[in-house]
């Protein structure tokens, strides 16, 4: 494949961002146009950002799985798709050639036919990070099921809410997921989550740990009978369904500032263009080339950069089970140069942990094939940025530092590989189609400002004024939370909920969420989410979750909690019960890293908890408190800074 859309030079990138705002619509219909569609589109672009309502390629109809598969098989069909290194490196890797990786997809697409799933209904899928997960969420797309992949960190709870949220009667997951010497019982998990949800009809459930599961007749049965069963009726094919490009292709829930998650829906027909387009110009990727993204397939950077944009744009996608120190602490190292991993995109996050291990891990191993390097998820500190260049990338390397969201579908933010400049700590310019604006709290556009240095820097809220084909279309059930939640605070803006400010050269470097949301090693959490975990536990009166810098997770999360009587006086205990109820509630991802137990919080004359008070403490700037005279009862800010631990 080759991909005319691919920008090979730095006048070329100008040249295509200058189009991309005079010309949008022929800009995008100019990149779709190399995508295979079975009707073209009426028109490029609807819009307006007042409902919202954004509708891209309207008329057209096309099945993504047809331009992630069928148009492969022809020139590519035994390329390697997905190349799976499993948990154990003892255990045999997997490749699935792109035939190999269609006759299972449309396999499973059958047998979730076979199991009642028809065109628009939900199924949640939550399992490892095996290659059956990337086949089941290709099955659902093959035949025009709205997929909604969970983490499979997240709580039996947290996955009835979305199942509730979804109306979800489907579920695929698996018996159990290795993760290190961890042994995840998915089923179990799912089991649980069920009882609050007596709606869901049919559980298929894959076998890969051999835990024992308990299987309900009539509703759950094995991947592997359903698989058969399949085969005994002779027919391996799968027609795809005919989408139009405005159908929702998938859910993804994600946290935002109130206490509930978001279903972002993301739609057939933009999606695929433009996560092909950033895939293929952000890593300059090339024919051959493997590319292994660390993310999970359960949040939206393994959606778009291990599944569908690799995919479509017909790469080889590794996809690996475990975690970056098991057995050790070399483990990246080891698969990237037991698969000559050309691309390696991972989060600062993972990068920091592994520089606590020191570097002679990293010179057993042949990094020599790397050719790219990208970072996601949250801003990378320039220390964890040289030691990436230095260590990993030996110099030679470029960095791409890509800003994005769930809700941009794929990146908006980035240097592209060897082409355009990176900058330590910069996510740097926008791609071809990203519209920015800087605004202050008031709406207006930001205006330059000088520095210290005497540089003259743009600084205030990251918005977008401009649709992209990758964008959220709506929150799933409720169109006016993703209105107020995006589109309400700035007339004629989508909000990120980011901070940012601009460079003389155009940079632009994110400072970070600018609303309740934080950001813990990569993964957002919301903490009013954490808060009414927190506030659920027996003796709990009161919390605020605040975050604070974390040397490895980017952002820690730090809860003050009043308490009636911590647990008989024992307070040690009374903290780890209140981490097992956030682990039930949530997941182990948001377990508070520190609790401290406070007799009051500071609050405002109308009850509003000042955060900006609790951040300082958390933060350990006890002496930038800033002003308290607002506060009902300056007192509890003595207290609480005493108690600070
Ligand atoms: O605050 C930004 C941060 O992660 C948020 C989005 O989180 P999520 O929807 O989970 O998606 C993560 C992966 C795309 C953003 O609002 N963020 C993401 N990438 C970066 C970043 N902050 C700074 N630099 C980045 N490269």
């Amino acid at each position: 494949m080759s991909y005319p859309y691919q920008i090979r030079s730095r006048a070329q990138y100008d040249a295509e961002y200058q189009k991309s705002v005079t010309d949008p619509e022929g800009f995008w219909a100019g990149v779709a146009g190399n995508f295979l569609w079975r009707k073209r589109w009426d028109k490029v672009l609807e819009w307006n950002f007042k409902e919202p309502k954004i509708e891209w390629f309207k008329g057209a109809k096309l099945n993504i799985t047809e331009n992630c598969l069928d148009r492969h098989l022809g020139n590519w069909g035994d390329k390697p798709a997905i190349i799976w290194e499993p948990n154990d490196p003892e255990e045999h890797h997997r490749v699935l050639s792109y035939r190999e990786l269609h006759f299972k997809v449309v396999q499973f697409a059958n047998a979730l036919k076979n199991n009642g799933v028809k065109k628009g209904d939900r199924v949640c899928i939550y399992m490892g990070m095996v290659p059956e997960l990337a086949i089941a969420t290709l099955a659902c797309a093959r035949i025009g099921a709205i997929h909604s992949v969970i983490f499979g960190g997240f709580s039996a709870q947290s996955i009835a809410d979305r199942l509730q949220d979804a109306h979800a009667e489907y579920i695929v997951t698996g018996d159990g997921a290795f993760r290190g010497n961890k042994d995840i019982p998915l089923k179990s998990v799912i089991d649980d989550a069920l009882v609050q949800c007596p709606f869901v009809k049919r559980v298929i459930v894959l076998t890969r740990t051999h835990t024992p599961v308990s299987m309900i007749k009539g509703r759950d049965v094995w991947w592997e009978d359903e698989i058969k069963k399949v085969e005994t009726m002779g027919n391996p094919d799968c027609p795809a369904e005919e989408m139009d490009a405005e159908d929702p292709l998938f859910i993804l829930y994600t946290s935002g500032s109130t206490g509930k998650p978001k279903g972002v829906v993301h739609t057939c027909g933009g999606y695929m263009v433009y996560t092909t387009y950033t895939f293929v110009n952000v890593f300059q990727y090339e024919q051959g080339d493997v590319f292994f993204c660390t993310a999970d397939i359960g949040w939206i950077t393994g959606h778009s950069y291990i599944v569908y944009g690799p995919l479509s744009a017909g790469a080889t996608t590794l996809i690996f089970e475990g975690i970056p120190t098991y057995p050790d602490a070399g483990r990246f190292w080891d698969v990237v140069q037991k698969h000559k991993v050309n691309v390696l995109y991972t989060a600062p996050t993972a990068i920091r942990s592994l520089m606590s291990f020191g570097t002679e891990l990293i010179a057993q191993y042949d990094l020599s094939t790397l050719k790219t390097l990208g970072s996601v998820g949250e801003p990378i500190n320039e220390e964890a940025w040289h030691w990436y260049d230095e260590n990993i990338g030996k110099g030679r390397c470029p960095i791409v530092d890509t800003w994005w969201q769930t809700e941009t579908g794929g990146i908006m933010i980035s240097s592209l590989a060897g082409i355009t400049p990176s900058k330590p700590s910069y996510a740097t310019l926008p791609l071809p189609g990203v519209q920015l604006m800087l605004v202050d709290e008031q709406g207006n556009e930001a205006q330059p400002a000088a520095n210290e240095q005497g540089a003259m820097i743009t600084s205030g809220n990251l918005c977008i004024k401009f649709p992209w084909p990758g964008m959220l279309r709506t929150t799933y059930g409720d169109h006016e939370r993703c209105r107020t939640n995006y589109f309400a605070t700035y007339e004629n803006q989508y909000f990120t909920g980011d901070g940012s400010f601009r460079d003389e050269e155009g940079n632009y470097r994110i400072t970070g969420r600018v609303d309740d949301v934080l950001n813990v090693s990569g993964h957002r959490i919301g903490t009013a989410e954490v808060e009414n975990a927190i506030n659920m536990h027996a003796g709990v009166v009161e919390s605020a979750v605040v975050g604070y810098p974390h040397p490895i997770k980017g952002q820690g999360v730090y809860a003050f909690v009043i308490h009636e009587d911590p647990h008989h006086g024992d307070e040690d205990l009374t903290r780890k019960d209140i981490l097992q109820t956030v682990t039930r509630l949530i997941g182990a991802i948001a377990k508070p890293d520190k609790i401290q137990f406070v007799k009051g919080l500071p609050k405002t004359r109308s009850g509003k908890i000042m955060r900006r008070i609790l951040r300082k403490i958390a933060e350990g700037e006890l002496d930038h408190i800033g002003d308290t005279s607002t506060l009902l009862d300056p007192g509890v800010v003595d207290a609480i800074k005493a108690g600070r631990l």
